[in-house]
């Protein structure tokens, strides 16, 4: 299974931190942000990686990680998004890459305390469809939000004002080939952007959705 993460956009919640570098390159304790949600992966056992970037400081992405030998790769993908189309889009990005495999997407300002192992392993047998991990939080409205009847997610909404549950869906998503079918059938949201949300409905909607619950903290940086 290959892996992407999203680590693109303009980081306007930490302006004027994210004004002379990209959010995924500032400091968490004593490391880039974006370290984090590469060891998820390689933890996983996977190590064929995209990175997709964008804005004014891609080139640092390079200069920081060149081809992972820092990490035990013997290289690493990267591609540019231009503008701010969300994180679908930043998605679609990853078509060729993908070669229509499953693959495992994080959300590059996404921090966990333990590991993803199990999950991967389950969506490898899993037959087709997407898996997503859910962490319970005290403050929901900030997060997408599943709603969830007799063990199984219905629907998940986006930063909801009254959530129907205390989950937050984290930034981890497993899906297969047919996710840029998806992406294709999306349109923007009230915010302009393509959101991860409405794909992860779309296999909800076909029955196709599986989830664990995170053990461990979990924190969204960003
Ligand atoms: C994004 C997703 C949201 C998810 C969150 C996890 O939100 O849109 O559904 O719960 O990541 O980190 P953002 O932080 O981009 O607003």
């Amino acid at each position: 299974m290959k892996g992407v993460i999203l680590a693109g956009g303009l980081g306007k919640r930490l302006y004027p931190l994210t004004k002379i570098t990209n959010k995924h390159l500032l400091p968490v304790y004593d490391k880039p942000m974006i370290f984090y949600p590469l060891q998820t992966l390689i933890n996983a056992g996977i190590d064929d990686i995209l990175i997709v970037t964008g804005g004014n400081h891609a080139g640092d992405f390079l200069r920081l990680l060149g081809n992972g030998k820092d990490f035990g790769l013997k290289h690493i993908n990267y591609t540019y998004q231009e503008g701010e189309g969300g994180i679908a889009e930043a998605l679609s990005l990853a078509e060729h890459f993908s070669d229509y495999e499953k693959i495992v997407v994080i959300l590059g300002d996404n921090i966990i305390e333990g590991n993803i192992i199990q999950a991967v392993k389950d969506f490898r047998k899993q037959k087709e469809g997407a898996k997503i991990l859910l962490k319970e939080v005290p403050d929901p409205e900030r997060f997408g939000v599943p709603e969830i009847v007799d063990g199984k997610i219905v629907n998940i909404e986006e930063k909801p004002k009254n959530p129907k549950s205390n989950f937050a869906v984290i930034g981890i998503y497993m899906y297969d080939g047919k996710v840029f079918d998806i992406i294709r059938t999306l349109t923007p949201s009230a915010r302009g952007e393509l959101e991860i949300t409405d794909v992860s409905n779309a296999y909800i909607r076909e029955g196709n959705m599986t989830y664990d619950i995170l053990e461990g903290w979990w924190s969204d940086a960003g």
